[in-house]
């Protein structure tokens, strides 16, 4: 159930003192003309409210991925996240931002085993997160559920490549699309769900030819991950590209190196509370002077 009050002129929770108009889905679907964008889409994942204020200015779009549950929960893969755990960071995303579109992951188990159960879920999610959209996995398969979301008023980003959700059919997290005997399904799948009204399509750990041409192929916007420079937008898990992550993909680049800071800062913490150097008189209350 939901906690808090949404303001439905600007989908926060806690509205800025000088609110901008989000970025809406119809703008990000507009960025790619006549199968040309201009301007390519900046999405980071965000799972915090204080992730979303600093990114927000910066991005098109942030995601609520599944991939929380690896990077916040410490599990082994996404197949356990819950409706409940995206409700709630996707909530924290929504309350920290002002300007990008937000977008949730729907976990697995959520959305696959009918178009109705998919509708509850998705409308569970937009109701209670105040979020402009949802993502799920999954190419031909799922393009009857994003038709009957998307006629319904959800919109729709879709995933296809290599889909983590899957992990326990394929067994692997491998790149896919790297021999070409692969290609006609994966683009069957591209083609599917862009024709079903997904209004832009995360393409996640492919071979570079084959990210060229699916992005020719649909006429909504890419947005690569491990998918090379030829997609119209890109998006990166933020600990990996922020050197959090104890171990990233080949496709990372890791934009920072906050990992040793953090643990430098901690140490030094840790060693003036043993020396009892911390809290010194300035971080320390004074008492009140008496009144005479
Ligand atoms: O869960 C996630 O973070 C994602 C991105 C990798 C696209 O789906």
């Amino acid at each position: 159930m939901s906690t808090f009050q949404l303001d439905t002129s600007t989908s926060r929770a806690n509205p800025t003192p000088q609110p901008m108009r989000r970025l809406t889905v119809p703008k990000i679907r507009q960025r790619k003309v006549d199968g040309v964008t201009a301007e390519p889409i900046v999405m980071l994942t965000a799972y915090t409210a204080r992730q979303a204020q600093l990114l927000d200015a910066h991005c098109d779009v942030l995601l609520i991925g599944d991939s929380l549950g690896q990077v916040i929960y410490g599990l082994p893969s996404t197949v356990p996240v819950t409706l409940d755990m995206m409700a709630n960071h996707a909530a924290a995303v929504v309350r920290g931002s002002y300007h990008a579109l937000v977008v949730v992951d729907m976990p697995f188990g959520s959305y696959e085993s009918s178009k109705e159960q998919a509708f509850t879920s998705a409308a569970r999610v937009l109701k209670e997160t105040g979020c402009g959209a949802i993502k799920l996995e999954g190419g031909r398969r799922m393009a009857e559920t994003i038709r009957f979301l998307v006629e319904r008023g959800v919109p729709v980003m879709a995933h296809v490549g290599l889909t983590p959700q899957s992990i326990n059919t394929i067994g692997s997290f491998r790149a896919q699309g790297r021999e070409e005997s692969d290609w006609a399904r994966i683009e069957d799948d591209a083609l599917a769900v862009s024709e079903a009204g997904a209004f832009s399509l995360v393409i996640e750990a492919v071979a570079e030819p084959l990210a060229r041409k699916l992005t020719e192929a649909v006429p909504i916007p890419t947005i690569g991950i491990g998918a090379s420079a030829a997609c119209d937008g890109q998006v990166l898990v933020l600990e990996d590209m922020l050197g959090l992550s104890p171990r990233v993909p080949k496709f990372v680049k890791r934009y920072g190196d906050l990992g040793p800071g953090i643990e430098k800062a901690v140490a030094g913490y840790a060693a003036e509370v043993r020396a009892r150097t911390f809290p010194a008189p300035e971080h320390t209350y004074p008492m009140k002077a008496k009144k005479s």
